[in-house]
């Protein structure tokens, strides 16, 4: 389809509703990092060697014997016996490479002060960092927790950890205390680097003070690092144990730390995240396969080139920011963004004001924020020169082909590809997607698999869908940045992830990451969400069992029930059905408390956008509620058949008591 067919009156918009494929622009596929298409051939006939293409984005202290081994499947080992420091190969060779004044990090905080960090100032740092750490008592393999917001001392912790081959474990900084202690003691961590405080619309947030509540309830002695973001504008002290993070770093000014020697399968890190029971899980990423990886789909996915700056706005706090800010980036050598505040602070187009100041080239973020965009208008991006950009990104939640449209058009220009990347915590890096270079692209679907990924889509049986059947997502085939386990719990990473769609007899291992998705007949898969118990709210993942413990913690709770409804912004959104104890009368008064309590248990991302309550909850005659008719009075659908219900008529009460709402 010519250029002409895409502007123009309504062309887009037809074109959208003809479910019509976008080419990539000529002008992006002829300077493309990935351009032949032959690479998802040459990926299925030489695999599991093709990774070796991933491998050679580093550089390795001893070449590995293996690609793959299998033996231990489903924990697989990828790029045995070779060995490597994350950190070096994000910092140092780009600097012994000549690049050292080249900028590694553009920081701006919310209130508009910058900081610029090149390779030769990151590396700097980090040493100076890893010193301390040394000195406070970090050894290899110990866990050092994270508690930060997106400052530049996360990034560069995270270096200095992975430098002295200490795995590094982030809390996302807007999580409560109380999830603080919780991964904290289950990974029997005794370091922590945290953050007095930052800036949220234009406010200084207190954020030690909620370290310090989190720390009272962690069962080890903790040494903690203080990064003063704040300054004069909060005052703080620090308790014994605690060090000042600034003092550190001028104490080891000019530290020269040796890269410890880590072998590929050895941890990098290992994150938290949701899943259908109540304890987090802790996800273990290894330094091979994981960078290798991370590397890999920067280069080709979001097609990151050296000279390029490169902003992706998630948090560090969350696997996007890991794989996407800092390792992939930086192993890249990019100039990576960073930014503290949110869209909208101090105006609507802060962002659009970040990118022509910026001169950003890629660009990276979440549906939700594409949706909120869309609502405050298109004036915002207009009023900026947003024609430096030549890529733009997407991760975390389906997007709808409004949002793409919107997004391709005022903020790409309809010059720029969109690559919508399905991924998790779990998988390391991306795994559905367009490459930019090569594939068409189809509003609301990811894509195909990437090159070497046998991405399927089955039905309970686990038979391949027909093309236009939804089913279940499987991935069929191991890659490099898989998760090797769940920390402390090989048990669970097996029922979790490869109990469903395996054969353990065959020794034939199928990973079923939990989301149902449709398939066409030319392979591209829209991902349509969640089939387990959790709920995705604005791209970031809630286990539902987390927010009704918190929920039935609060006095005068009997029951609860929480499902997602569909949310405008936020994509999803946190519904709450809940039975008052006997003496206890639902109202605003329990309600507030409720929700109080899911802040403090949680934090505030969870906060639930309705409590509903209700004498009953409608359950199946075996006694299991049946969540799906609460997510569709939620959500304001239709409401199915009801007749298998031990309670039907509980159903219509609440349906009506929530419309009057
Ligand atoms: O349901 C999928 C959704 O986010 C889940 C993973 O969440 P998390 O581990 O927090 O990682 C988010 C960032 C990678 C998935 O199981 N998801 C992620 N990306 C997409 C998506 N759903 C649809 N389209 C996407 N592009």
């Amino acid at each position: 389809m010519s250029e002409e067919d895409v502007r123009g009156d309504g062309g887009l918009e037809a074109r959208l509703e003809e479910e019509a494929t976008f080419e990539p622009p000529e002008s992006f596929v002829e300077q493309a990092n990935v351009t032949d298409e032959s690479i998802y051939e040459e990926f299925e006939e030489n695999w599991p060697e093709c990774w070796e293409r991933a491998a050679d984005f580093l550089e390795w202290d001893r070449a590995y014997d293996e690609v793959l081994v299998e033996d231990d499947a489903p924990t697989y080992q990828w790029f045995t016996g070779g060995k490597l420091n994350a950190s070096y190969n994000c910092l140092d060779r780009h600097v012994e490479d000549g690049r050292g004044d080249a900028v590694a990090i553009e920081w701006e905080g919310e209130l508009g002060e910058t900081r610029t960090y090149t390779y030769g100032d990151l590396l700097e740092e980090v040493e100076a960092f890893a010193a301390a750490l040394r000195d406070l008592g970090v050894e290899e393999d110990d866990i050092v927790t994270m508690y930060m917001p997106m400052v530049p001392e996360l990034p560069i912790a995270m270096l200095a950890c992975a430098r002295i081959g200490a795995p590094h474990s982030v809390v996302f900084a807007g999580f409560s205390a109380e999830a603080l202690a919780t991964r904290m003691n289950a990974a029997d961590s005794e370091h922590l680097v945290t953050c007095d405080g930052y800036y949220r619309r234009g406010d200084a947030l207190d954020h030690l003070s909620k370290t310090n509540e989190g720390l009272a309830d962690v069962e080890q002695d903790a040494t903690t690092v203080v990064v003063d973001r704040l300054g004069d504008d909060l005052e703080h002290s620090l308790t014994e144990g605690q060090h000042d993070y600034d003092g550190l770093v001028a104490a080891h000014e000019g530290a020269s730390v040796e890269p410890v020697s880590r072998d590929a399968e050895d941890m990098l890190f290992m994150m938290y995240t949701s899943g259908t029971t109540g304890q987090p899980k802790g996800v273990k990423h290894t330094t091979g396969g994981y960078l290798a990886y991370a590397a890999w789909t920067g280069h080709a996915v979001l097609d990151i080139k050296p000279e390029d700056t490169y902003w992706c706005s998630a948090d560090i706090g969350w696997i996007t920011g890991h794989s996407y800010i800092v390792y992939g980036p930086l192993a890249l050598g990019t100039t990576t963004l960073m930014y503290e505040g949110t869209p909208d602070y101090p105006e609507k187009d802060r962002f659009w004001e970040l990118v022509e100041e910026y001169e950003v080239d890629i660009f990276y973020t979440a549906p939700t924020a594409i949706r909120a965009f869309m609502k405050w208008g298109t004036e915002y991006p207009e009023a900026h020169d947003l024609s430096s950009l030549r890529l733009l990104g997407t991760v975390g939640e389906p997007i709808n082909p409004r949002a793409w449209k919107w997004y391709y058009e005022h903020i790409g220009g309809e010059a720029c590809p969109i690559v919508d990347t399905w991924w998790q915590t779990e998988t390391g890096g991306h795994i559905i997607t367009t490459l930019p270079g090569i594939c068409e692209m189809k509003p609301g679907a990811a894509g195909p698999g990437l090159p070497g990924l046998d991405v399927r889509v089955v039905d309970t049986a686990g038979e391949e869908v027909e093309p236009g059947n939804a089913g279940y997502l499987t991935i069929d085939k191991p890659w490099p940045a898989m998760l090797r386990t769940l920390y402390r719990n090989d048990e669970r990473f097996v029922s979790e992830y490869w109990q469903e769609y395996s054969d353990p007899d065959a020794d034939e291992w199928v990973y079923f990451p939990e989301d149902g998705a449709k398939i066409d007949e030319d392979g591209y898969i829209t991902v349509l969400g969640r089939v387990d118990d959790v709920i995705n709210v604005s791209g970031h993942r809630l286990g539902t069992m987390e927010l009704e413990s918190a929920i039935v913690a609060t006095a005068g709770v009997a029951e609860a029930a929480v499902v997602g409804g569909d949310h405008e912004i936020k994509g999803e959104a946190v519904y709450a059905y809940v039975i008052p104890e006997d003496g206890y009368e639902g109202g605003e008064e329990l309600e507030d408390k409720i929700v109080d309590n899911v802040v403090e248990g949680i934090g505030p991302i969870a906060k639930p956008e309705d409590v509903i309550f209700t004498p009953e909850l409608p359950k199946t005659r075996s006694g299991k509620i049946m969540r799906r008719l609460l997510e569709d009075i939620a959500s304001g659908n239709e409401l199915g058949n009801t007749s298998t219900l031990r309670n039907p008529e509980v159903v219509e009460e609440i349906a009506a008591q929530v419309q009057e709402e």
